[in-house]
């Protein structure tokens, strides 16, 4: 717990940091998605997700408070050590992440990574402000590089970066996850991008065990588990 005896998430610097950013979210991120709609239906055609990165420019896409709780619960319930991040943003899920290692109290890190500088920036100085940037190392670049040489066992990865990479970036990961970890994919509304890393994850023969959390548009949750 901080040093008050709460939880660090329920810290003066947390609460404000993410009440202004969730704010900010909540005006952004329903126009982003909305000019790709728009433009969705110029075409006539779903856009790709380079396309729709794109036009969605600097917006946060952040999770929703729901799944930042999530995240905060299921890290100090699992006591995560080393958690990585795919998908910084401005950082909303990265200070959950974060808090709940604070709280648990047992030392580690969140590996993060954001491909577009200026978010980088925004994140790096958001974590500052919600006092959590001691604990967060944060990567610039494409997580297909910038994770390539990340050392494990990895207790907890969250995919909330490109839809069409999750499963690139699991593989990725795969062999430097833990046993037993946790992964946990925030999911975007019938995507067919997700549709790959959906059936891997619930394909046992893979070695997940795995389910849906409905909040929001959807959690995957998928445990590490020995494949049969
Ligand atoms: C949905 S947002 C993440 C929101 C964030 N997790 C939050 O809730 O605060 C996805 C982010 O992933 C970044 N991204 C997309 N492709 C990436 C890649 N290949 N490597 C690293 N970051 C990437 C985008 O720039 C964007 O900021």
């Amino acid at each position: 717990m901080g040093s008050t005896g709460s939880p660090t998430l329920n810290s003066s610097s947390v609460e404000e940091v993410l009440a202004r950013l969730f704010s900010a979210a909540s005006l952004e991120d329903p126009q982003a998605k909305e000019l790709v709609k728009t433009r969705e239906a110029e075409l006539g055609r779903r856009l790709g997700q380079a396309e729709r990165y794109e036009l969605y420019g600097e917006a946060p896409l952040a999770i929703t408070p729901e799944v930042g709780r999530l995240l905060y619960a299921l890290c100090l319930a699992t006591r995560a050590g080393t958690i990585v991040e795919f998908g910084c943003s401005m950082a909303i899920s990265t200070i959950h992440l974060a808090a709940a290692l604070r709280d648990a109290d047992n030392g580690g890190s969140v590996i993060t990574t954001e491909i577009l500088p200026a978010k980088a920036q925004s994140a790096r100085q958001n974590l500052v402000d919600a006092r959590l940037d001691d604990l967060v190392e944060l990567r610039v670049g494409d997580a297909i590089d910038t994770l390539a040489d990340l050392e494990g066992p990895v207790d907890f990865l969250f995919l909330d970066g490109r839809n069409d990479l999750y499963l690139t970036v699991l593989q990725l990961m795969a062999p430097r996850l833990a046993a037993s970890a946790v992964v946990a994919a925030d999911l975007s509304a019938d995507d067919p991008d997700l549709h790959p890393y959906l059936e891997h994850v619930r394909d046992r023969r893979h070695g997940y065990l795995s389910t849906l959390i409905p909040l929001n548009d959807g959690v995957e949750l998928s445990v590490r588990v020995p494949a049969r």
